[in-house]
C-alpha cells in the first residue's frame, strides 16, 4: 500500500542521481534528460557553483521571516528587473506567482474580469486553476473563482469581442507549454498588448515555463517586443530549489502595500542564494546565443526526422522548448515508452505532442545522441505500423 494520494501518474522508475544532463535510476540505468524536471533544471544536475551557493547559504542561515530586511531578495529582484522598471514579489511556486498576479491585477484596476485562453495552463490552486483554460482541470472543483473568461489562442476577433472596460487583465503564456508547445503569433501578441492599453486592462505574461532562458532570450516576451505589466516566473528560477516570482511594473507598487499579500517561505534565503546565481549564469549574451544555436540544431534535426513522415504532423516551439506533434495519441504513448527504454526521457504536452525541454546546458553531442534515439524509435514505430497494415 502507498501512503501517498494517487494524484500523479508515476512511471515505475526512480531517479536517484544526476550529473550534468544525465540521470541515473535506482537500477543504475542512465538517461539523457530531455525534461529538465519539467522545465526546471535549466543548468543541469549537480552544478558545482550552485551546490556551493546553496551550501554556503545553508551554513549561514536558512530562513528569516519577511518581517526583516532581506538583501538577497533585493539583489535577485534587481537582476530580474534587468535594467527596467520592474519590482518583484517572491513566493514558492508557479501557481503562487500567478495567484499574486491575479490578486494584484484585481486590486490595481478595481475590476474583476480576467481573460485567459483555451488550452492554457496556469497552475492548480483556485485562482490559477480558474485562469487555466482546460475543462478537464476544472472537473470536480467547481464553483471556480468567478469572472474568468476563456477565448481561443492566437485569434483576435474573439478577444476583441470579450475585452471591455470591465476587464482587469489579459493573461497568457507566449508558448502554451502544457497545452501543446504552441507559440503565440508575434503580430497577435502586439495586438493583444494594444487592446489591453485601449481598455485599461493589465497584460500578464506567464513566463513560468518560457522564462529564464528557455526560449533563447532571458524572457520570452523580449522576442515579442512587448512590455508586460506583470510577468510570473518559477520553474527554472531556482534550478530545483522551490521559488517563484511575480514581477510587476513599479507603478503597481502601492497596490501591494503592507498586509495585502504574503508568504512565510517566499523569498527564503536558500532559494534566493541559488536564484541569484542562476540568473547570473543564464542572463549572459553568450549563454543565450548558445541556447538559440542549440535550439536551432535540435529543430533542424527534428524537422529532418519529421520530413515525409506520416507519424509526425509538425515540429514547433522556440529555443530549447520544442514539440513534435504526433498524428495520434497512441503512437505518442508508444514513442515515449520506447524513448525511455532507449535511455531518453521526454515529456508529453496536450494529447499528441512530444515535448522536449533539455537543460540549457545540453551539448551538441547530446543533442545528436537524442536525435539518433528519436529517429530510431520513430523508424521502429513506422515499421510496426507497416507490419500491422
Ligand atoms: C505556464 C505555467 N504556469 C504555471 C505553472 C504552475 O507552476 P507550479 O507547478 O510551480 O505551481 C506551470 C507548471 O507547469 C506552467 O507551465
Amino acid at each position: 500500500m502507498s501512503y501517498l494520494f494517487p494524484n500523479y501518474q508515476r512511471k515505475a522508475i526512480e531517479l536517484l542521481k544526476g550529473a550534468g544532463n544525465t540521470l541515473t535510476d535506482k537500477e543504475g540505468k542512465n538517461y539523457l534528460d530531455f525534461t529538465s524536471g519539467i522545465g526546471v533544471m535549466n543548468l543541469g544536475y549537480n552544478d558545482p557553483e550552485l551546490n556551493q551557493a546553496l551550501s554556503d547559504q545553508a551554513n549561514l542561515i536558512w530562513h528569516t521571516p519577511n518581517l526583516y530586511e532581506n538583501h538577497l531578495q533585493e539583489i535577485t529582484a534587481k537582476k530580474l528587473a534587468n535594467g527596467k522598471k520592474y519590482i518583484s514579489y517572491f513566493c514558492n511556486s508557479g501557481a503562487e506567482a500567478n495567484e499574486a498576479a491575479i490578486k494584484l491585477a484585481r486590486k490595481a484596476t478595481g475590476k474583476s474580469k480576467i481573460i485567459t485562453f483555451t488550452n492554457s495552463f496556469h497552475g492548480r490552486t483556485y485562482g490559477a486553476m480558474s485562469a487555466t483554460g482546460q475543462a478537464s482541470i476544472h472537473t470536480g472543483f467547481t464553483p471556480l473563482v468567478p469572472d474568468f473568461i476563456y477565448v481561443p489562442f492566437n485569434q483576435l476577433t474573439p478577444l476583441e469581442s470579450a475585452i471591455d472596460h470591465q476587464t482587469a487583465a489579459v493573461m497568457l503564456e507566449l508558448i502554451q507549454g502544457e497545452g501543446g508547445v504552441l507559440p503565440a503569433d508575434l503580430i497577435w501578441i502586439q495586438s493583444v498588448q494594444a487592446l489591453c492599453q485601449e481598455y485599461g486592462a493589465l497584460l500578464i505574461i506567464d513566463e513560468i515555463q518560457t522564462g529564464i532562458g528557455r526560449t533563447g532570450t532571458f524572457y520570452a516576451y523580449e522576442q515579442y517586443q512587448i512590455e508586460p505589466d506583470i510577468f510570473t516566473l518559477a520553474k527554472g528560477l531556482g534550478n530545483g530549489i522551490p521559488v517563484g516570482a511575480m514581477v510587476g511594473k513599479t507603478k503597481l507598487a502601492s497596490f501591494f502595500g503592507p498586509g495585502s499579500h504574503g508568504s512565510t517561505f517566499g523569498g527564503n534565503k536558500l532559494a534566493m542564494s541559488v536564484a541569484s546565481k542562476v540568473i547570473d549564469r543564464i542572463n549572459q549574451p553568450d549563454f543565450l546565443e548558445e541556447v538559440q544555436a542549440k535550439g536551432e540544431a535540435l529543430l533542424i534535426g527534428l524537422n529532418e526526422i519529421a520530413k515525409n513522415n506520416l507519424l509526425i504532423e509538425a515540429v514547433r516551439g522556440k529555443g530549447l522548448m520544442l514539440g513534435l506533434v504526433f498524428s495520434d495519441q497512441e503512437v505518442l504513448k508508444q514513442a515515449m515508452e520506447q524513448l525511455e527504454a532507449e535511455g531518453l526521457l521526454t515529456l508529453k504536452a496536450g494529447q499528441t505532442v512530444l515535448r522536449l525541454l533539455p537543460p540549457l546546458t545540453i551539448t551538441y553531442e547530446e543533442i545528436n545522441q537524442a536525435l539518433l534515439i528519436v529517429e530510431k524509435v520513430i523508424d521502429n514505430l513506422k515499421a510496426q505500423k507497416k507490419d500491422k497494415n
